[in-house]
């Protein structure tokens, strides 16, 4: 597999596609003997999730539903700074299982607040799934229960991953080449 440039940065290869698709499988399957018979709800965060809970999806192999969410942006008026509001949901959350699919979890601001917002409408019960986990990176406490990989503190493209929008449709996951980086 060969290095990629986007913005004048290089990547290198890091997760395979069959790895990737490897580990989706068995994450599907794990959820398929824990949700048998409950019908669970994917909830996927645009844009990033797309390829990782698609492919999920279709490995858990029991009856179940997908939606797909985008959390806006938005200044607030108060002091707290940046408050992301869930765009798009159309399912009723009550009563049922749901389990949020994130590409990756980083500081783990964005899914602490998407799950004290999808946990006021009253779900059965709430799981994460996450493609990728940056423990190291973690700045508020949360434990998915469905990870992918766990990878080092670095800048990550492809599957869905992107860089200024653009790498998402990298089969292959790639990191950022911070030795092959050239002099700013
Ligand atoms: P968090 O709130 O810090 O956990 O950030 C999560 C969001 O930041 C993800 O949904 C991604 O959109 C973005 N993000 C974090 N790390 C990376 C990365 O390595 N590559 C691309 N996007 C990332
Ligand atoms: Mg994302």
């Amino acid at each position: 597999m060969k290095r990629k440039t986007y913005q004048g940065l290089t990547f290198r290869p890091f997760i395979e596609k069959t790895a990737i698709a490897e580990r989706v499988e068995a994450l599907g399957r794990s959820i398929a003997s824990d949700f048998e018979g409950k019908c669970p709800l994917f909830l996927c965060v645009l844009n990033g999730a797309a390829p990782f809970a698609v492919d999920l999806f279709r490995a858990a192999d029991i009856d179940a539903e997908i939606s797909f969410i985008r959390l806006k942006s938005y200044e607030g008026m108060s002091t707290t700074g940046k408050v992301k509001q869930i765009m798009g949901l159309t399912e009723q959350i009550e009563g049922r299982h749901v389990i949020v699919v994130e590409d990756i979890i980083d500081t783990g601001r964005t899914m602490s607040h998407l799950l004290d917002d999808l946990r006021a409408l009253g779900p059965a019960s709430l799981s994460v799934a996450t493609l990728l986990f940056k423990p190291d990176a973690l700045q508020v406490k949360v434990e998915p229960q469905y990870v992918g990989f766990e990878i080092p503190t670095k800048f990550i493209i492809g599957y869905g991953l992107d860089i200024d929008g653009l790498a998402r449709n990298l089969p292959d996951i790639y990191v950022l080449d911070e030795e092959g980086a050239p002099e700013a």
